[in-house]
């Protein structure tokens, strides 16, 4: 049967969606550039890159171009005892920009099933060289978000979204992010758990916590962070699955660091936002903990898109893109029309803090409770926004921006002068 522009959306159940008491979903039929085309005839700048994942615009010609060759010549293909270009070329092209000695690319197909990968790597890794090895546990940062698999969930430690989950959660250490004048107290908590000698790895957002409220903290806590796990011989993994590929102003959040890491998790941006792919790469240490003559020894661990061709020329085309100069450019007139932004309205008395990394913009309204996801504030301002023809969802009290690199001078202005009217009035 075919699908008609009319359908009515009461046999889907959608993400992070109360469903009795939210507005019917938006009908999207069409996306082109910044914007998004809803079926009712209006127009939606899309403020967010549709949950952090489009670069270049929506639907991107250079993109689509590509997509459509790969579909002629190989869809897909089992990816155990097989390989193709696409995965070949983009892994290679990875790790020539990665920052560290990145060795080794593990494809999957989103955020969660890089970082389930990762942690699986790293607690192996240990299992691999000792079976009884008591170093085991995971250290994350409290507050952190590293996907909604129930590895990925135990990594952030336990918080109001995956409560019902609470019990069936693994343990982990958790320790404060290093915020400019508290590094000291972060050191301390991780010195204090790597005393046990029972940590297997460390894994953090770097330089960004995202959905815990885009709290931006700087390099050098981290940095001393690392060098601590190193000296503890504990593997540190980043999560760039939303940092990757230019959003906090460098390509990798990681290239503003000293240290670098044994693993990096990545997605959401990298095919530019057209297709679902996960990476998980590691340096040769790591992969040599796997190399050996035992099957027993072996990441078995793998999904069925795994390095889907079409999502691999995808990234290779979303790559091209990025590294062109315009690219470059662009990111760089958003973070200086953010940084324009926030010097002139950090001050409001609305406002708890606004600053921005690279291109995102992230502002806490002042509340009387502590910010929370689930404050009434967020679906008023959500709707407001939408009302005005702009998609942002705010995480609780924290609105922030995070537009496609395509985004124009105007389009920004247009935004920002949205957000002075909800400092400026009653809303
Ligand atoms: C830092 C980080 N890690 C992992 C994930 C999970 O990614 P996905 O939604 O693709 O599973 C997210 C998603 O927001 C994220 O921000």
């Amino acid at each position: 049967m075919e699908s008609t522009e009319t359908s009515i959306d009461d046999c889907v159940w959608h993400p992070f969606t109360q469903a009795k008491t939210a507005r019917p979903p938006i009908h999207i039929t069409k996306a082109e550039g910044i914007y998004l085309y809803s079926q009712d005839g209006r127009r939606y700048l899309d403020g967010i890159s549709s949950w952090w994942v489009n670069l270049h615009g929506h639907t991107h010609p250079y993109i689509a171009e590509k997509i459509k060759k790969q579909t002629d010549t190989l869809e897909h293909v089992i990816f155990a005892g097989f390989t193709h270009t696409p995965a070949i070329d983009f892994a290679r092209r990875l790790l020539s920009i990665l920052p560290g000695k990145m060795s080794k690319v593990f494809y999957s197909d989103n955020g969660s099933t890089a970082v389930e990968a990762a942690l699986k790597m790293a607690i192996q890794y240990w299992h691999n060289a000792n079976s009884s090895t008591k170093k085991t546990t995971v250290v994350c940062f409290k507050n952190s978000y590293h996907g909604d698999t129930f590895g990925a969930m135990s990594a952030a430690g336990r918080n109001e979204f995956n409560k019902p989950f609470w019990k069936h959660l693994f343990h982990i250490e958790s320790i404060d992010i290093p915020q400019k004048g508290q590094e000291q107290r972060s050191i301390e908590q991780l010195k204090a758990i790597l005393k046990k000698n029972q940590t297997a790895c460390f894994i953090f957002e770097p330089l960004i916590l995202g959905s815990g409220g885009m709290v931006i903290y700087p390099a050098n806590g981290l940095n001393e962070l690392m060098k601590l796990c190193r000296e503890h011989d504990v593997l540190t993994i980043a999560d760039e699955v939303m940092t990757g590929f230019g959003r906090t102003g460098s390509l990798f959040a990681c290239d503003q660091l000293n240290e670098s890491p044994d693993i990096i998790c990545l997605s959401k941006g990298i095919t530019g936002g057209f297709l679902p792919l996960g990476a998980t790469v590691c340096t040769e240490k790591i992969y040599q903990a796997f190399f050996s003559d035992s099957l027993h020894q072996a990441l078995l661990h793998g999904h069925s898109y795994t390095a889907n061709p079409i999502s691999c020329s995808s990234a290779l085309a979303s790559l091209d893109l990025l590294e062109e100069e315009a690219c470059t450019q662009q990111r760089e007139m958003i973070a200086s029309y953010h940084k324009k932004f926030c010097n002139k309205w950090h001050r409001h008395p609305k406002l708890k803090r606004c600053e921005h990394l690279g291109t995102i913009l992230a502002l806490e309204y002042h509340s009387e409770t502590p910010s929370s996801y689930f404050q009434s504030l967020s679906s008023r301002l959500h709707h407001f926004f939408l009302d005005h023809g702009i998609l942002l969802r705010p995480l609780g009290n924290v609105l922030y921006v995070l537009p496609p690199y395509c985004i124009k001078e105007h389009e920004l202005t247009f935004i920002y002068n949205k957000i002075i009217d909800t400092l400026e009035k009653e809303l």
